[in-house]
């Protein structure tokens, strides 16, 4: 079985790719290294750094050659610009790449025969429900960049289907977590950032008063589901998501049993979330503060009745065994990483 990665230098794609490859697939690997790493391609039983192609998912060309030289089975698009507040500040870069390379993928899927693809979408399109648990079909339509992105690559993977008969998945991560989790970009997921700052033994600082609570599901229990998303025709979203919230203080609690440390955390206004990206703040029109208080604050909890009734798929590790196995690798990472410096 042929199977394409995008993204598959990031966090999500590196594991996926590591996991196909175990069940013995055949892998096209690609990332351009806007925010992935070689360290996510090196794993204790295969380095895949110098098999992967580096290689913008955007190249018209370049995919089309790639698809065209065998039978690519599958598509694992994962490649995107993630950060909410990169998208933000420069959304036409957003979408161009979450948007354009969406559709660089379907068409030149549609052109080769990819028999599906399973895109990487998001429960942050969910940032105006008010229905909790929420489910795929029951939402307000969101309002940030990021999720829009992820909306409009929807609808295209939805024409393609409806137009061609070609077969996607979008599987609507909720907040992931798990080994690889970035802990170094700008802006680390809330995971990363609160073991690094332990690691370091830094005070962390938490927006609002940190008992927001999201909606985390482990990075292997998402393979998983992933792995079986292959099956079945035609257009479809499914939530990955393990319908359990946790706040921020709930997850640091949980950081600090498990590193043996205590640092008490420092509150700042949600407000002040994203003042590291000045441009927003910059122009005739800045963002508005209750937009940010929002995006802060928000309440996530979702349904995974869809992918239990079509997969027979459940999230199985736990949010201790998911943490510990989280602080493990970025503990290893942190020492490779201080090993170089000597
Ligand atoms: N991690 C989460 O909590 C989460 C939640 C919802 C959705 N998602 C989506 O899942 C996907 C993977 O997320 P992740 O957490 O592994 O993020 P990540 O940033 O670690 O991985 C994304 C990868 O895409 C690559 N990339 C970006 N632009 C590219 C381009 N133009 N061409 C080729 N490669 C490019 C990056 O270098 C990176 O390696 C993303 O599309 C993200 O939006 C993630």
């Amino acid at each position: 079985m042929k199977i394409m990665i995008t993204g598959a230098a990031g966090f999500i794609g590196s594991q996926l790719a590591h996991d196909l490859w175990e069940k013995g697939a055949e892998l096209i690997l690609i990332d351009n290294f806007s925010y992935g790493s070689l360290d996510n391609l090196i794993f204790p039983d295969h380095n895949f750094s110098n098999e992967i192609i580096h290689m913008d998912v955007r190249d018209k060309k370049g995919i089309r050659e790639l698809l065209k030289l065998g039978d690519v089975d599958y598509i694992y698009h994962l490649a995107g610009i993630a950060p909410l507040p990169d998208c933000q500040t420069d959304p036409q870069e957003a979408v161009a790449v979450n948007v354009g390379g969406t559709v660089n993928i379907l068409e030149n899927s549609r052109r080769c025969g990819v028999r599906k693809i399973i895109f990487a979408s998001t429960n942050a399109m969910y940032e105006n429900a008010e229905i909790f648990p929420t489910t795929e079909t029951v939402f307000g339509l969101p309002s940030l960049i990021y999720p829009n992105t992820k909306y409009a690559a929807e609808r295209f993977c939805q024409s393609y289907c409806d137009t061609y008969g070609m077969s996607v998945t979008c599987l609507r991560f909720a907040n992931v977590y798990g080994p690889h989790i970035d802990c170094l970009r700008k802006q680390p997921p809330l995971v990363g950032y609160m073991i690094r700052e332990l690691y370091y033994g830094r005070t962390p600082v938490f927006h609002s008063d940190g008992t927001q609570k999201r909606d985390y599901v482990y990075v292997q229990d998402l393979i998983d589901l992933a792995v079986l998303a292959q099956q079945g025709k035609g257009f479809d979203c499914v939530n990955v998501c393990s319908n359990h919230a946790y706040s921020v203080n709930e997850l640091y609690d949980i950081a600090q049993e498990l590193m043996g440390k205590q640092i008490p955390a420092e509150y700042a206004l949600s407000q002040s979330y994203w003042k590291k990206y000045p441009q927003l703040y910059e122009g005739a029109y800045t963002i508005r503060s209750k937009v940010l208080e929002k995006e802060v604050t928000k309440y996530t909890l979702c349904s995974y009745e869809h992918a239990k009734e079509k997969y027979g798929w459940e999230p199985k590790i736990s949010i201790f065994e998911g943490m510990k196995r989280s602080i493990d690798y970025e503990i290893s990472l942190f020492e490779k990483i201080e090993k170089r410096k000597e």
